[in-house]
């Protein structure tokens, strides 16, 4: 009898490709299928093995798989997505499954979770983070959707995932979209710790006077301690790359432009929606944005007088404070998406589980690093926790080190070096603690203008004044 599929692959594309094959040599037989049978006949050839077998129809596809079919989509975001349900519901059977692994926008998957839904199909719309490496060897799962249907595609996902102390890092997160809400948050809090490290770079070359090689040994240091992690051990390993074009390393020779395919943006709208403040995200985002205007800045660089300020610290002490306010940013940029998180979970009902979402980034995503045990243990201790700030060790850190975030962002203020994440941690640090918020003359401005009343501190109620005519 002809062997039936474990699971069918839809797009085979670096991240299809690579967890089609996870699959296949966790003992699953994978069948794999893309649009264009070119791709599929060249994944065949360059990465035979005896789990993948290849199918050149959807039909052929689906007619292969054990019920309940599984099905994986790992391709591109939006309109494509759609398209391919389309084309699968004919083909697909009360409970079966259809698995969207790419980073979807969760609107576009709780709409597509309650249209499958009247139709018997089940669909789990799952983040999966850890780029290429991940997906072959191991990345961070978060599954959202129906839970019975996760059960039936649990093993799988469980297998292929990577392992923080033995644990899979594969959790079910919550129904509908919540999986793709959450790799959303995930996604905003790598805007922010990146942009957070390109910041401690650019204050260690350009105050700090740095070379490549030196910058390569301060991050491969951060990489022993504290600041630990994924982000912190490439950004080393960069600053050694050398240029196969020209001579000198290859980061002198990237353009200084960054892009960005859309989930910190969603996550910075998603935030003013809910009304919670995650600017650092935002500012990641945004710092993305200013970066791709270059003629502009070159204009304006040469227009604008910068500011002459000098560096008062000695090259060691530069470092570590450097050190110091990158970690404590990182801090704040995690309370920061976990406050999002937080938010979300009460607006759609969710329950999510912040504990074991901090446990499954311990390992396989973009974000690993060793702060998330800190995470985790801050989440499960005190599930309850309103915010990571409030949390003893995080607290203690934050107290230890805010000097050293403000006085990283103080030396970039007096270089005219663009620090906004930096200066977001600050800023949110203070509005967070803020007793005077100023907010009391906001409340007056308002009933001023246009009458909209204002709240007291002696009384209860709500109030409006009759504000004095005269100038
Ligand atoms: C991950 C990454 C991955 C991808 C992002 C990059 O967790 O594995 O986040 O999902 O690299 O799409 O996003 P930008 O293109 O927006 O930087």
């Amino acid at each position: 009898m002809e062997m039936k599929m474990d699971i069918g692959m839809v797009g085979l594309a670096v991240m299809g490709r690579s967890l089609a094959l996870n699959m296949a040599d966790n003992g699953f037989q994978v069948g794999a299928y893309n649009r264009s049978s070119a791709v599929t006949e060249q994944v065949m050839r360059d990465h035979p093995h005896e789990n993948l077998h290849p199918y050149y129809s959807l039909i052929d596809l689906v007619s292969a798989l054990k019920r309940p079919r599984r099905v994986m989509l790992m391709i591109q975001a939006g309109k494509a997505v759609d398209t391919v349900i389309e084309q699968l519901i004919p083909l697909l059977d009360d409970g079966d499954m259809i698995l969207d692994g790419g980073n979807s926008f969760f609107e576009d998957t709780r709409r597509r979770a309650d249209y499958l839904a009247q139709r018997g199909i089940h669909y789990l719309g799952v983040g999966i983070s850890g780029g290429e490496e991940g997906a072959r060897r191991g990345p961070s799962i978060m599954p959202g959707g129906n839970p019975a249907a996760y059960e039936a595609v649990r093993p799988i996902l469980e297998a292929i995932s990577a392992k923080a102390e033995g644990q899979p890092c594969c959790a079910y997160i919550g129904p509908e979209g919540a999986g793709h809400y959450v790799k959303m948050v995930h996604n905003g809090i790598e805007y922010a710790d990146m942009q957070l490290i390109a910041e401690s770079y650019l204050l260690l070359k350009y105050v700090g006077g740095l070379t490549n090689a030196e910058l390569a040994e301060v991050y491969a240091a951060w990489d022993t301690g504290e600041l630990r992690s994924y982000l912190i051990g490439i950004t080393a390993r960069i600053f050694r790359e050398h240029d196969d074009l020209t001579a000198g390393e290859l980061v002198d020779h990237i353009l200084d432009s960054a892009s960005q395919k859309g989930t910190g943006r969603w996550a910075s709208i998603e935030a003013l929606k809910q009304g919670v403040d995650i600017s650092m995200i935002t500012t990641a985002a945004n710092a993305r944005v200013m970066s791709n205007d270059l003629a502009r800045r070159e204009q304006a660089y040469r227009l604008i007088e910068r500011p002459t300020g000098k560096n008062p610290l000695e090259r060691t002490a530069l470092i570590e404070t450097v050190r110091q306010a990158l970690y404590t940013g990182k801090i704040i940029a995690y309370a920061q998406g976990f406050a999002l998180l937080r938010d979300a979970s009460e607006c759609y009902g969710w329950n999510l589980h912040f504990g074991e979402i901090a446990s499954i980034f311990r390992a396989g995503c973009i974000i690993q690093a060793a702060f998330l045990n800190d995470i985790t243990d801050a989440f499960c201790k005190q599930p309850a926790l309103s915010s990571l700030l409030f949390d003893e060790f995080f607290l203690s850190r934050v107290n230890k080190y805010q000097n050293s975030l403000r006085a990283a962002a103080t030396l970039g203020i007096s270089a005219g070096l663009a620090l906004p994440a930096t200066l977001a941690a600050v800023s949110y640090l203070d509005s967070f603690r803020a007793r005077a918020a100023g907010a009391n003359l906001i409340q007056a401005q308002r009933d001023f203008f246009g009458a909209h009343t204002y709240q007291r501190i002696d009384r209860e109620g709500i109030y409006h004044h009759e504000w004095s005519e005269k100038a």
